[in-house]
């Protein structure tokens, strides 16, 4: 048992104001459970809502995720507020689309800013409260592309990368307090993510590219047509999160994310054994 049945579950979760964020807060809280939803713009989510605004059953948090002080802060207001705190969604996050050359340092932090540090802002504050409980569980939102970086997402892939291996030695460290640790690899998603409101793109770009030039139109002119159905997304994440059962540890969501998983892990085995033999000559000798 990770969280306790006899009264609605709250959850924490941020990035909420679109995308699969608002479709969760907005599923939750037709479930009847509560929702301390974190957005740097309660309006938009709230009005984003509209009729699905919980009676008192929703707390927006405008926060800047990377604000240490203001994210102990809105988990605090969570707990104070409704004397609870189940689960915890790391879901905020952005898209970059540039070569690694392209990229500045300036991009690097601020993609590092929102997907590790807020992130980590986000854990430090709320995993003390579920260890003292000895329940919960804790949803990090990665991508596929936090398994496998393919041309142009280098630097998403590097924050989603870091996320997953939080998330691993965060579930080693939790599993004897009761908590859980779930990562979310979804592939394309019908939301906001390829809009030019949330997808980022460099500076000054080179010549070098035509083909990540013609990959980024691609990818403006996909959007509406992505496979992956948010409403769907969601209500997977919920119902492995209320499935009471021993769960692996990634959730894949989508056909074309099990796809690219598949073929990441085909190529690593082929890697593996590639090196089987040379892998140990660098051993210091037995005996
Ligand atoms: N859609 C996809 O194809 C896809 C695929 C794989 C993984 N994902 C991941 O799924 C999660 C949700 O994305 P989505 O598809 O729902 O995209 P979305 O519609 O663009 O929503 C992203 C959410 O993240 C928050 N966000 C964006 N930039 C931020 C920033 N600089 N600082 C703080 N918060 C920021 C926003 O929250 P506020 O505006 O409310 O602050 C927004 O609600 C993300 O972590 C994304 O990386 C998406």
């Amino acid at each position: 048992m990770t969280r306790p049945t006899h009264r609605p579950a709250t959850w924490f979760v941020t990035g909420t104001s679109r995308g699969l964020g608002l479709e969760l807060v907005s599923q939750l809280l037709q479930r009847g459970d509560n929702v301390a939803a974190t957005t740097r713009s309660a309006d938009r989510l709230v009005s984003a809502l509209g009729a699905d605004v919980g009676a008192g059953r929703l707390l927006p948090l405008e926060v800047d995720l990377r604000d240490e002080e203001a994210v102990t802060q809105v988990v605090r207001r969570t707990t104070d507020h409704f004397g609870s705190l189940d689960v915890v969604v790391n879901n905020a996050g952005y898209g970059f689309l540039a070569a690694v050359e392209e990229t500045s340092s300036q991009d690097v932090r601020d993609m590092l800013d929102v997907q590790v540090v807020g992130a980590y802002n986000v854990l430090r504050a709320a995993v003390p409260v579920l260890r003292r409980q000895k329940s919960g569980h804790v949803v990090n939102v990665s991508s596929v592309l936090g398994l496998t970086a393919v041309a142009g997402w280098g630097l998403y892939s590097a924050g989603k990368f870091a996320l997953e291996a939080i998330s691993e030695a965060l579930a080693a460290e939790l599993a004897d307090f009761g908590i859980r640790v779930t990562i979310v690899e979804p592939g394309y998603f019908r939301t906001s993510f390829l809009t030019t409101d949330s997808l980022r793109l460099p500076e000054a770009t080179s010549d070098a590219y035509p083909g990540l030039r013609a990959m980024v139109q691609d990818h403006l002119e996909l959007q509406g047509s992505q496979l992956g159905d948010p409403a769907r997304g969601a209500a997977r994440i919920i119902e492995h999160v209320v499935r009471d059962e021993d769960a692996p540890l990634r959730v894949l969501l989508g056909s074309d994310a099990h796809a690219y998983a598949t073929a990441k892990v085909a190529a690593l085995q082929e890697n593996l054994d590639h090196t089987r033999e040379t892998a140990p000559l660098t051993d210091f000798p037995v005996g």
